[in-house]
C-alpha cells in the first residue's frame, strides 16, 4: 500500500533491503511531507503572529489551517481545543504540571494504568511529589487486561484525574477507555487518554470518546519530529493557568503582573513549530486519502498474521496472545526454557535489514509485571504489507537457530 510514497523504504541496512517494523517509535515520512517541509523553508518561512508583512501572515495563515485540519481530524468542536506541543511527552507534561498548578492539592489522587508508557507517569509523579498527592495505578489482571473492577474501587472524592493510555505501546492493546470514562464521569473525574499509539492507526473522535484531554504526536503518524498535540475541552483549557511563560502567550505583561492569552495562545509560548504543525497537517491529509478505516483493517489484517506466523517458531512467547491489537507486537523466545535476550535477537534481525524495537520500551512497570529484562516488539505502519512479515519471520528464524545453537 503506497510504499512508493516513502522514500527511505528504498534504502537498504547492512546490505539487506530495508523491513522497518518500528513504527510505535516513529513512523517514516512520504514525499507529501517532506515535500512541504522543504516548501515551508523555501517559500514562506517566517516567524507567526508576529509581523504584519507578507511571510509572517502567510505562515501564520499555514499554523492556524493546520489546526482546524488537526480539530476536524479528532473531531474537536472547535479549533481553540488544539494546543500544538513538542509531541505526546510534552502534552501530557503540560496538561500535568498546568491541572496540578489548578486542581491537585495534598492528598488528592491521580490515576494511572499498569502499563503506561514513562510520558504518563512521570509527569504525574513529579506534580504529586510537588504537591504531595499520590499516584495511584490499575492494576492488570493476569491476561494483562486492566482490572476495571479494582478500577470502580480507586474512584472516591480525592481522584482528580484518570490518565490512560487508549492502546499500549508495548502489547498493542486496545483500553476499554469509554468504559473508563464514563466510570470517571460518573464522579466528575475529568480523563486523559495518551492516544499516542491510536491515533496513528484508527479513528479517534473526542467527541464520541468523551475524553477531556487526549495527547498524541506527529511523527508517529507520518508527520515530522517534534510537533504533537494536546486537545482539551474548551471548559477545562479556560480554566488551567500556562505552564510555560514567554512570546504570544501573554496579553499584557506588566512589572505588575502579565495577564494571559486566549486559547490556545495562552499554552503556546515561544515561537510555535509552524513547519512542524504544516507537516503534520499534510501527514493527516495523507493518512485520509488512504482512508483510515483501510489503513484500520490493513493493519489489523497484518498483525493477525503476523501473530499466526510467530506461533510456527518454538519458544515463542506472544504477550496478550489473541487479544485484538493495534498494529504492535510484543514477544520473547526461550531455548530449553532459557529466555533468549531480546537485545540479542534485535541485533541479529538489524543484520538481515529488519528493524524491531527491542527492551523495556519506556513501560518498565509493565515490563516488570511480565518478569522479563524486555521484549522485542515488531509494529506496523500503512506501508507494511506481507511481504515485510514474511521477511521478519524468515529473519527471526535464522536469528533463534543461531542463538538456539550458541546456548
Ligand atoms: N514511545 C515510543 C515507543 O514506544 C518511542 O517506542
Amino acid at each position: 500500500m503506497n510504499r512508493s510514497d516513502f522514500p527511505i523504504l528504498q534504502e537498504t541496512v547492512h546490505g539487506r533491503p530495508l523491513v522497518y517494523l518500528d513504527n510505535a517509535a516513529t513512523s517514516q515520512k512520504p514525499q507529501q511531507v517532506l515535500d512541504a517541509i522543504v516548501e515551508a523553508y523555501s517559500t514562506w518561512n517566517s516567524n507567526i503572529h508576529r509581523g504584519v508583512h507578507h511571510l509572517s501572515q502567510v505562515a501564520t495563515m499555514h499554523h492556524e489551517e493546520a489546526r482546524k485540519v488537526v480539530a476536524q481530524f479528532i473531531h474537536a468542536r472547535e479549533p481553540e481545543e488544539i494546543v500544538f506541543t513538542k509531541g505526546t511527552t510534552d502534552a501530557i507534561n503540560a496538561l500535568a504540571f498546568s491541572f496540578g498548578e489548578a486542581c491537585i492539592d495534598e492528598g488528592d489522587e491521580v490515576i494511572v494504568s499498569g502499563l503506561e508508557h514513562h510520558s504518563n507517569i512521570v509527569p504525574w509523579q513529579m506534580v504529586c511529589e510537588r504537591k504531595k498527592a499520590v499516584l495511584k495505578h490499575i492494576p492488570l489482571r493476569e491476561d494483562l487486561t486492566l482490572d476495571l473492577e479494582a478500577f470502580k474501587g480507586m474512584l472516591n472524592a480525592r481522584t482528580k484525574i484518570v490518565s490512560v493510555a487508549h492502546v499500549s505501546n508495548v502489547l498493542g492493546t486496545i483500553q476499554p477507555v469509554e468504559e473508563i470514562i464514563r466510570l470517571a464521569h460518573e464522579k466528575n473525574i475529568p480523563v486523559c487518554i495518551d492516544g499516542a499509539q491510536s491515533v496513528p492507526h484508527m479513528k479517534v473522535d473526542v467527541q464520541a470518546l468523551d475524553c477531556d484531554f487526549l495527547a498524541f504526536s506527529g511523527h508517529k503518524m507520518y508527520g515530522p519530529t517534534g510537533i504533537g498535540v494536546l486537545y482539551g475541552k474548551r471548559e477545562w483549557l479556560d480554566k488551567l493557568p500556562p505552564h510555560e511563560g514567554g512570546g504570544e502567550m501573554i496579553n499584557h505583561v506588566r512589572w505588575e503582573g502579565t495577564t494571559y492569552n486566549e486559547l490556545p495562545y495562552k499554552f503556546e509560548a515561544g515561537t510555535p513549530n509552524f513547519v512542524g504543525s504544516y507537516g503534520l497537517q499534510k501527514a493527516i491529509e495523507y493518512m485520509q486519502s488512504v482512508g483510515l478505516e483501510t489503513i484500520e483493517a490493513h493493519e489489523r489484517e497484518l498483525t493477525e498474521y503476523c501473530e499466526r506466523r510467530l506461533g510456527e517458531s518454538k519458544g515463542v512467547k506472544v504477550y496478550a496472545a489473541g487479544q485484538p491489537k493495534v498494529g504492535v507486537i510484543s514477544f520473547n523466545a526461550y531455548n530449553g526454557g532459557e529466555l533468549i535476550h531480546p537485545f540479542d535477537i534485535g541485533t541479529l534481525l538489524d543484520q538481515q535489514g529488519v528493524a524491531v524495537r527491542t527492551g523495556h520500551h519506556c513501560a518498565e512497570p509493565l515490563i516488570d509485571e511480565l518478569g522479563v529484562p524486555g521484549t522485542v516488539r515488531v509494529s506496523f505502519g500503512l506501508y507494511n504489507d506481507k511481504k515485510d512479515v514474511d521477511a521478519f519471520i524468515a529473519a527471526l528464524k535464522k536469528a533463534l537457530t543461531i542463538l538456539s545453537s550458541r546456548a
